[in-house]
């Protein structure tokens, strides 16, 4: 397959693609974006590839969560009240939309993310990418959009995975995230379901998503802007939950937290979720995290943890945490595909700092190494959570 898709890279040449911002160190705020991806960017053919072939010509020691293009991507597309039929690879590149498609002008979008891992050992595995279509398949239910089927999702992450091996980063450098997207691309100008959708996937290797690193995050809780509400579409990965947080998120930034913790709309009493991921708290033998209930995303790396946890001889309990209850927490930690497991060092609630445990033995960390051994290989899979592709 690498050589396949070289081979018509090399017949393509080097692609440029325009610089999308020039405002590093702005960009660089939210996540830990690595500058050099803002730059124009020369993709590399086949005869830029590292020395051995096996990897791209990539400075696998400063990943971040910026945009390393990978060569390729997957499209595919179909007609409203049609099914997805079959989709293929050609090189990452700019696609061209009409101005009235349903997803500039309504929103008429969702998104995925999951992971390829390197093992010790060579190969390349995926962690729960059926998990990723089942939650497309919901989201679209919500959104009114026809979405693949489980098996052309998953099939289109590997493929893609496969068209982009070179990209994939060696053992303990990053991952390869994976970006699905669901689209309404048809033109439409009053507000209804677009004719035509577009479903795409591209992928770059990536590594920490905070600056922090595996430093604990210092997160603020928000009391203006809600992340969600009953009814809404918090519940599902649309692409309509997460520009309207960017305003709180710089705020907080602006003031040196990490990020933003959203309470519940109605009451502005129980904590919900994180920008970009979910939350646990713990006491005890107790893990706590919000209850998946509509409006808030269910994580598969949530759920992960949770059946590590149990598995553990935690007790998990997913349901309504009031924020008053953060006060007598040990520990806190956020779960996410992009976050991985993230340390919570502090969250700060109406000007007041509450402070968890940062030393000796944590709990977050026992489970973080436990779900990051099984999509590493280095821990035998006997919950049939990855899979190998190639
Ligand atoms: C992910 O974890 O994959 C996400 O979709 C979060 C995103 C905001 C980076």
């Amino acid at each position: 397959m690498i050589q396949r898709t070289s081979a018509l890279r090399s017949l393509l040449g080097p692609l440029r693609v325009p610089s999308l911002s020039s405002k590093i160190s702005e960009y660089n705020w939210y996540t830990s974006q690595a500058a050099s991806s803002l730059q124009e960017v020369i993709i590399p053919c086949a005869s830029s590839l590292s020395g051995d072939d096996e990897y791209a010509d990539v400075d696998w020691d400063n990943l971040g969560f910026g945009l390393t293009r990978a060569d390729y991507m997957f499209i595919m597309k179909c007609f409203k009240d049609e099914s997805f039929q079959k989709g293929q690879i050609s090189p990452y590149g700019n696609i061209e939309l009409n101005p009235s498609a349903g997803v500039l002008n309504y929103g008429q979008g969702l998104f995925e993310g999951t992971k390829a891992q390197r093992t010790e050992d060579g190969r390349i595995l995926l962690f729960r990418p059926e998990q990723n279509a089942m939650r497309m398949k919901r989201g679209a239910e919500r959104m009114c959009m026809p979405s693949p089927s489980i098996d052309q999702f998953v099939n289109a992450v590997k493929e893609t995975t496969l068209a982009n091996k070179p990209w994939v980063p060696p053992p303990g450098k990053g991952s390869l995230y994976i970006r699905p997207l669901l689209i309404g691309s048809g033109p439409i100008l009053g507000l209804g379901p677009a004719p035509e959708y577009t479903f795409l996937i591209y992928a770059s290797p990536v590594g920490n998503y905070f600056k922090e690193g595996t430093a604990p995050l210092n997160l603020y809780i928000e009391e203006e802007v809600v992340r969600a509400s009953p009814g809404g579409a918090g519940g599902v990965k649309s692409i309509t939950n997460y520009a309207p947080v960017l305003k709180a998120i710089t705020k907080a930034k602006g003031r040196g937290f990490s990020d933003v913790l959203y309470l519940d709309a109605v009451n502005k009493k129980y904590i919900e979720e994180v920008s970009s991921c979910n939350i646990f708290v713990i006491k005890g033998n107790l893990i706590s995290t919000p209850a998946t209930n509509g409006t808030v995303l269910d994580g598969i790396t949530q759920k992960s943890i949770i059946e590590i946890a149990r598995d553990h001889g935690y007790q998990v309990e997913e349901r309504r945490i009031p924020v008053d209850e953060l006060i007598d927490a040990d520990e806190a930690f956020c779960t996410g595909t992009a976050v991985g497991v993230a340390p919570v060092g502090s969250i700060t609630y109406q000007n007041k700092r509450i402070e968890f445990k940062r030393e000796g033995q944590l709990v977050w960390q026992e489970l973080y190494s436990t779900l990051v051994g099984i999509q590493t290989g280095r821990i035998e899979d006997k919950k049939g959570w990855t899979m190998e592709i190639n």
